[in-house]
This record gives structure tokens, sequence and C-alpha cells, in this order.
């Protein structure tokens, strides 16, 4: 389990080479101790980096903490846990106590003592040794509590209100289509507390989802809960802490739940054989004298759908009709004997309740409209308001309305010819409508949609007031995860990139990694994700994310290995498609995150997962070349074939690039083998890769190493990245791609699968120059053509979009899809050279890729030992470069394009452009650069 750190070794290996001096002056946070020896670790984190937690999912959690900066030591030679059910100062480690561990794993360390509960707080602390076996002082203790663990904890029953919806009519195309419609459910319960409290938890979900009220206020900023996963599988379960909204005395619990994703309708414009929304609740409430009062959801709640809300749909929006008001419903006040009793259902046996495994999306910035548009088409009444940013959340609204005249809000990602345009979202609605019962300002953020959006057209208001910037705010909403990127360069366009990209991630990563955030999908596409996970490592402390989405790709993996194309799927309709290069996310993808985070559990967990996707592509293939389907090089540019649904696919064959992912999944899973201690595994898929790689070589490549078939830029690019290619091969079709590149100007021609190889493979073949080419290109097919667009995020296409002809005339034209913003791990891998030598971090290269198109670049990568941080300016060929390492964490440095007789490193010359393990600490680097090594 823990090889990587047992391997991680040397101490001794360390002290045996040469060191620069390094400065002391570590990156600034935490210096609370500065020069004393033994300060104590910090920044201590529960499983996938969460800070004292409630309602936690892992009954066995996982540790980690960092080195303090203050601390002189540079690394951690042992450490010790210990957990206990109180914290008082005398710190009794009643629950576990792991002893020194001679180990400089200082992250993912799993709790192995007492089993712990259900509801089960405990605290922890921790101490670490240094290289010289000095000990640290112990941390300030951190905590965890554990949610409902099993459907056993659960007194509450799913409640709902007894209609099962209404049909109605819509119209799609030309089509009617009949639908249904369940309206939000407002439900409510009074209770009387005869004591005082001293703890009270909220443990709460819904079928669809939900907004929970105590005694008149709102519990929890969290939205769109509980999320999505395979809802007839797991349903994931919110604990709250609500003890301040309690009071002794009279009390009421209340929520409204909506249809989300568990009874809305999923892609079709049609609702199928759905079931109705529910909801979940149980409220325990711990009273002064140590007993627990539970009110639990029940056939003695009220319920009524005759609330404000009258629709919400997270494709097509919310409906709020002040004339539905229930003033106070959720307080002492209301009388609700005019409410239905609640209809009483027991829990599914078969549908797990778990506790929520990652953080749940909330608003997490907030932007102001930044100018009234002044439309094409102007219309009496009508104002659209520009955010400035396609973004994706709700807005706030501010505005003056008329007594029952009904609001309108619709949305757009882009104008067209100075219209407002919504046709790219399909059959999204995506309209919100408000009406109030009297003249005057109304406040109104919508609760159970989302929207993707830089657009609002809001009509229907009072029409005499001059609409203003402030009538509209954009509530940016996301899964609660920190963002970090830092990336930042002396080029604004390729700043503005990076910008880009990081609102493709904001956009997409709610609740669930999607698409596209705005049309009738919003879905978890595998393939996208499979390109973007790692990427959005370097960017977001997504760790969490990803392996909560990855527990229901497992859930929804089929008997027979394959993995529907996207997570999770529709409720009653498994999809049975899979399709190579998109369901290998169920390996690359953890893979990926091991390499990044260095966490084992990752692959653990997924390696039954692993085994049936490759048991799933080898029914696929006969003498070890793959037939399984594929969307392939999705989206490439001038494909040959123009129409029809083969002209997204590009023009790499299909056999090429199941092949090739059969190879690559057989490499990483051989991989994941080895570091999980299945040598036999390891072997066995070590022998099939050979096989599927020779087989991919012999069959589909002729004598000079060319494509059999269509030769394209990523028949090129897959087999150089997954390796698939050995010793004169290697070289041939690096000559061949580049004579792809050539033939296209030094413009790419990749889609989904191809574009994220174009900087390693490049990179790997010492052509960073000619990766540098193809990012500063300006005109189609570029990342800088969408910027020169008004790009705002990164598009579906490379097309999607142009300012002179509005969107292309093809269909599927999002603005705001991840996958080509897979380019911005280059730069933190490459402009500035940081990757990981050893999973984790532990071990790191840096070796920066100077250019004489960029005069400065710097940024910085969370590691989970610190930060990486690199900051280099080039001025008249002069190299200043700024490194940091941070502790328990060694150090190859590589000076590529550097004059060796000119480098200083912290004041002393090195002539060695090569240097191994370094140590952790800043590092000063100057020197010439020798321009003819990097222009080639
Ligand atoms: C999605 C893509 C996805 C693709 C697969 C599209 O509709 O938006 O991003 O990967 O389908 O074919």
């Amino acid at each position: 389990m823990r090889c990587f750190a047992v391997l991680c070794f040397a101490l001794v290996f360390l002290s045996a080479c040469g060191h620069y001096n390094v400065s002391n002056k570590q990156s600034t946070k935490n210096q609370d101790k500065p020069g004393d020896l033994s300060a104590a670790p910090y920044h201590l984190r529960i499983g996938e980096g969460f800070t004292n937690p409630i309602g936690y999912y892992e009954q066995q959690p996982r540790f980690s903490w960092k080195m303090n900066s203050a601390n002189k030591a540079l690394f951690q030679s042992a450490y010790q846990i210990q957990v206990a059910s109180e914290a008082n100062h005398q710190f009794v480690a009643n629950l576990w106590d792991s002893q020194k561990q001679m180990s400089t794993q200082n992250a993912w360390i799993k709790y192995q003592g007492q089993t712990l509960q259900s509801r089960q707080k405990a605290y922890w602390r921790v101490r670490m040794w240094d290289e010289h076996g000095q000990v640290s002082a112990w941390s300030d203790p951190a905590s965890f509590e554990l949610g409902l663990l099993g459907n056993n904890d659960w007194q509450a029953t799913w409640i709902r209100h007894p209609e099962t919806g209404e049909t109605y009519q819509r119209e799609f195309r030309n089509r009617v289509i009949e639908n249904k419609l369940y309206r939000p459910q407002y439900l409510r319960k009074g209770f009387d507390v005869s004591q005082k409290i001293k703890q009270a938890r909220l443990y709460i979900s819904a079928k669809g989802i939900f907004k929970a009220h105590i005694n008149g206020q709102q519990v929890g900023k969290d939205v769109m809960t509980p999320g999505w996963t395979p809802y007839l599988q797991r349903i994931e379960t919110l604990t709250y802490d609500v003890t301040e909204l309690l009071a002794q005395g009279e009390n009421v619990i209340g929520a409204i739940v909506a249809e989300g994703w568990h009874t809305g309708r999923i892609l079709s414009p049609q609702v199928r054989d759905v079931k109705p929304s529910a909801l979940l609740a149980q409220l325990e409430i711990t009273l002064e004298d140590g007993t627990v009062q539970t009110i639990a959801s029940n056939e003695s709640w009220k319920v009524s759908i005759e609330g404000p809300i009258r629709s919400a749909g997270i494709y097509d929006g919310e409906t709020y009709d002040e004339n539905f008001a229930l003033p106070d419903w959720d307080t002492t006040r209301f009388d609700d004997s005019t409410w239905k009793v609640a209809i009483a259902e027991p829990l599914e046996p078969e549908v797990e309740l778990a506790p929520k495994r990652h953080t749940a999306a909330t608003t997490k910035l907030v932007i102001p409209a930044v100018e009234i548009v002044q439309v094409a088409n102007p219309q009496e009444g009508v104002v659209v308001f520009d955010m400035g940013q396609n973004m994706v959340g709700v807005p706030e609204l501010n505005i003056p309305v008329l007594a029952n005249q009904r609001v309108t809000m619709r949305f757009a990602e882009a104008l067209e010819h100075n219209t407002f345009y919504t046709e790219n979202m399909r059959s999204a609605l995506a309209t919100n409508y408000y009406t109030a019962t009297r003249t005057g300002m109304i406040n109104y953020v919508p609760t159970f949609t989302f929207h993707g959006y830089r657009y609002i057209e809001i009509s229907g208001f009072d029409s005499t007031k001059t609409p203003e910037l402030n009538w509209v705010n954009g509530l940016v909403q996301h899964s609660d995860f920190d963002v970090h990127a830092s990336f930042e360069s002396s080029h604004p366009k390729l700043n503005k990139l990076a910008e880009n990209v990081v609102w493709g991630l904001r956009g997409n990563f709610l609740d669930i990694p999607t698409d596209c955030p705005q049309r009738d999908e919003r879905l978890g596409w595998t393939g996208d994700a499979q390109v973007f996970a790692q990427p959005s490592m370097y960017m977001a402390d997504v760790y969490g994310f990803w392996s909560a989405w990855l527990q229901s790709v497992r859930e929804e993996q089929d008997v027979d290995g394959r993995v529907p194309n996207f997570i999770p799927t529709k409720q009653n309709r498994h999809t049975k498609g899979a399709s190579s290069g998109w369901g290998d996310a169920a390996i690359i993808i953890p893979w990926e995150l091991y390499e990044v985070t260095g966490d084992t559990q990752i692959l653990a967990e997924n390696y039954e997962m692993m085994q049936g996707w490759i048991a799933f592509h080898e029914s696929k293939s006969s003498d070890y070349i793959s037939s399984m389907i594929s969307f392939r090089d999705w989206l490439q540019p001038f494909p040959s074939i123009t129409e029809g649904p083969d002209s997204r696919r590009g023009d790499t064959p299909e056999k090429l690039v199941s092949t090739a992912y059969f190879a690559r999944s057989l490499d990483y899973i051989a991989r994941a083998a080895t570091v999980l201690g299945k040598h036999d595994d390891a072997r066995k898929y070590k022998q099939l890769f050979a096989r599927v790689k020779k087989a991919f070589r012999d069959t589909l490549y002729d004598e000079q190493t060319k494509v059999k078939s269509n030769s394209t830029q990523t028949s090129y690019l897959i087999p150089l990245a997954f390796d698939l290619f050995e010793g004169e091969d290697v070289m041939r079709a690096q000559q061949h791609l580049l004579g792809e590149f050539k033939r296209a100007d030094n413009h790419l021609r990749t889609g989904f699968l191809g574009t994220p190889l174009l900087a390693p493979v490049l990179q790997a073949m010492g052509r960073s120059d000619l990766m540098y080419d193809i990012l500063f290109k300006e005109s189609y097919p570029s990342w800088f053509y969408s910027i020169n667009n008004g790009a705002t995020t990164t598009w579906e296409r490379w097309d999607s979009y142009s300012l002179q002809t509005g969107f292309s005339d093809q269909s599927m034209n999002s603005l705001n899809h991840y996958a080509y913003g897979a380019v911005s791990q280059w730069f933190y891998e490459g402009i500035l050279g940081i990757r990981p030598l050893e999973p984790g971090f532990t071990h790191v290269s840096i070796a920066p890729q100077f250019t004489s198109r960029l005069s400065n670049a710097r940024g910085a990568y969370k590691t989970p030992q610190g930060e990486v941080e690199v900051s280099w300016t080039v001025s008249r060929g002069q190299l200043d470069m700024t490194v940091v390492i941070p502790k328990n964490t060694r150090a190859d440095f590589v000076f590529h394009g550097l004059q060796a007789n000119t480098l200083v490193i912290n004041g002393t010359s090195a002539a060695n452009l090569n240097l191994v393990n370094q140590k952790p600490g800043v590092y000063r680097i100057t020197g010439n650069i020798d321009w003819a090594q990097i222009a080639l």
C-alpha cells in the first residue's frame, strides 16, 4: 500500500550529492514559529483534503499534514498520529495511537484504530521527526465527525406529496411532446424541545434537490443538494450543524424539494417514467441531559405543492409566483391545517444512503453586470445585460416590477449579429419567470436551477424605470473547492487562455464533471472528464470531486465491464453504449490522480473497475486489435466527411484509437497493479500490453511507420504519447508527425483526444518551440482564435463562434466545454516545468521550457507537501528564475537552453545543467539563454 513512501528514500543519498546553499526563506504562509526547530505540522486534512469535516463519509479516514515552513528541518523521517474521542488539554489517544512510524509519508495515512461509528466525532493530532531525528511539537488538534454511514442509522422515511405529477404539452422542433411536471413540494413539521440544546445535527437528502429551513432560516448555503449520483444505487446525504438554529420550546423544520436530476428530464426533451421527488430528513437534537430527541421525516409531516416556486427544472429554469407565497411557512407562526399529510415510503434496501463524499455546490463568486447591451433589434421593455464573462450559476435580480406582470429572464452565451441567441441551448428552455403581487422592487435568486450564460435578457419589468447595471449580479456556482490556478506570463492572450480554462473548470464542476453547463446535456461525459481530470488538479482542489465521481463510475459499470458514455446515466435507462477513449476514464483518471496525489487508495478503490474495463476491451478485440466503437478524435477540425454524425468523429481510424486506448489502459493498470502489490496481475497486464502494442504497430502502420489508413496528427500523437513505438519507429513517427504539422502550417488538426497530447509529445521530442508555435497561432484552428473572437471560456469546437458570423452553423456549439482546456497542464508542466517524478510530487522535476515568445512566466502547484513555485524572467537573453521547493520534497532541475558555464545558483556557479535530488528551499537561478538550442 505505502510502497512509494517506503521507496522514498534517501536521506543518505541526499547527503551524498552536492547541494547548493538554499535560502531559508520559504514560501510565505504559516510562519507561526519562525526558526523553531520543533515547529509542529500544520494544514491537517482528512480524506481527499477536508478540514474538520462533519458528516464525513469514510469509516477509516486518511490523515494528511504539511511540515511547518518555519521549521529549520527539511525532511520528515517519522511521524506519530493520535486520535482521541475528547479534546481536553490532556489529549488521551483512546481511539488510536499510530506510535512512531519511520516514514517520510505526510499524506494519506489510513486510520487503523478502534472501529468508528456513525455520528462519532474524533480529534487527532500529529507530530513528526525530522531528518536529524528531532521530534516536533504536537500539532494543534483537528477533528472529524462521521455522518450516518448506513441505512440502519435512519429512522426517517422518504416523504412526499400524494400527487404524482401533472401532464403538460410542450413543443420542440415542431413536435408536440407530452411531458410531466412535478411541482416543488413544501414540507414541514413542528415540534417542541423541552430542554436546553447541547448540539443538533440535521441529516438530510432528497430524491430531487432540496433546501432545508429551520425556524425561518435556510440551513447552510449549499445549492443543488444532494447532487447527482446513480440514484437507484446510492443517494448521498448531507449533515448540517443546526445547533444555532434551534431553541428550547416550539420549533419548525421544513424543506422544499424540486425535481433536480432525479425527477427532471435528462437529455431528452421528454420526461420518461421517473419517480416523484421525496425528502428524507432526520434531525437529532442532543439535549442538556444527554438524551437525544429525533425528528424524522414520516407521515406526521405536512406537505403542499401550492408554494411560490411553481416549477423548477435544471434545463428549463424556474417559475416563481408571489401569488402563491407562503409567508412564514417555515416558522411556528404558520398554520398548516390545509396542507396535505405527507405520504411516507420506506427506504429501499438496495439504495445505499451514504454521506456525501465531496463538498456540495455553492455560490463561490459574485460578479456584477458590466454592460447594458444595445442589441440590434431593441424592443420596448426588454433589456439585455452583459455579465462580461460566460459563467455558470444564477443571477441575483434587484429590479422594479409591476403588480401581476410577469418578468421573464432568458439566458445566452453569446450574441449573434448583436441579437440574443439561444439556439445552441437546444431543448433547454433556460428561462425563469417571476410574478410579483406588488409594484416595487423585487429581489430574486432562483433556487432550483442553474444556467450557463454571459447575457441575460429581462422583460416584463417596470418599463417606466430606466435599467441600471446594479439590477443584476451573477452568482457563480460550483462545487465548493478552492480554485488556486496561478499561472501568469508576459503574454496577455496566453493569460486570457489560462483564465478561460479556469472559467471552463468553474463552469463544469457543479457536483459532477459536465461536458457543458447550458444546453440539454450537462452530463458527466467520460471522455471529456478523462482528458481534463489531471489538468484540473493543477488549478483547483478537486481531488475529492473526482474521487466521488469515480464511485458513480464504479456503480454504473455493467457486469460485462463496460463503462457508459456519461455518468451518472439516466435513471431508468441504462445507456448501453461504451466508447474507447471515453470508458477508458475508468483507468486513466484513477491512475492520473494517483500520479499527482500519491494516494494509493484511489487505485485500490477503483482497481476492480479497472479490471472490468480491461475485460470489456478484451471482449471487443481479436488478435489484440480492438473493434470497440469510439467517438474517436471528437470534433477534429477539417474532417474529410463533412456531413452527418460521422463528421464529428474525425479522420483518425476507429481501430487505431480503440487499440491504442486498450494499450494505454493496459499500461496504466499494470502500473497500478504494481503499486498495489498485485504482481501476478501486473505481469499479466504487462504481457498483454506488449502484445497489443505489437499488434498495433504491425497491423496499423507500414514499414516506414506510416499509418496505413488516414494519416492525421492524432494518428502519430497517440502512439507517441502512449509509448506504443520502439526504436526507429519513434523517430520515424516523429518525422511523420512533423510532416503533418507542416502540411497544416503548424496549426493543430486535433479534436478531444489528440489535443491534450500535443504538448507532452512535442516537449518529449525536444520541440517545445513547435508547441509554442501551435499555441500562439492566431488563426483557426487555435486557442487564440477563440480569444480573438471574444471567448471568455473554452469552447466545444475550435470555431464554435466568430464575432463576424456568430455561431458556427454546425450543430453542437457550446461555448463552455473544458476538453481543449487540457492544454493548461502544459502551462504548469511545460512552461513552468513542474512535474512529479514520484507520485504525489515527493520528488519533483523542474524543467521550464524557455521561449523567446515569453519574457516571463510564473505560477505554483500545490502538492501534498506544499507549494512548488516557479517564476522566470528572460531579458536580453539573461535568465533570472526563482524556484521554491517545499519541505519533504526533492527536486531535479533541468535547465534546457541555458549556457552551462553561465549558470549560477544561489550565488554559486554550477556548470551542470542537470541537478538531481536537490533539497527543499528557495533557489535563485541566473544564466544566459542559448537561443540556438531553443528555437530549432
Ligand atoms: C458532448 C461531448 C461528448 C460527446 C460524445 C457530446 O454531446 O457534449 O462533450 O464527449 O457528446 O460524443
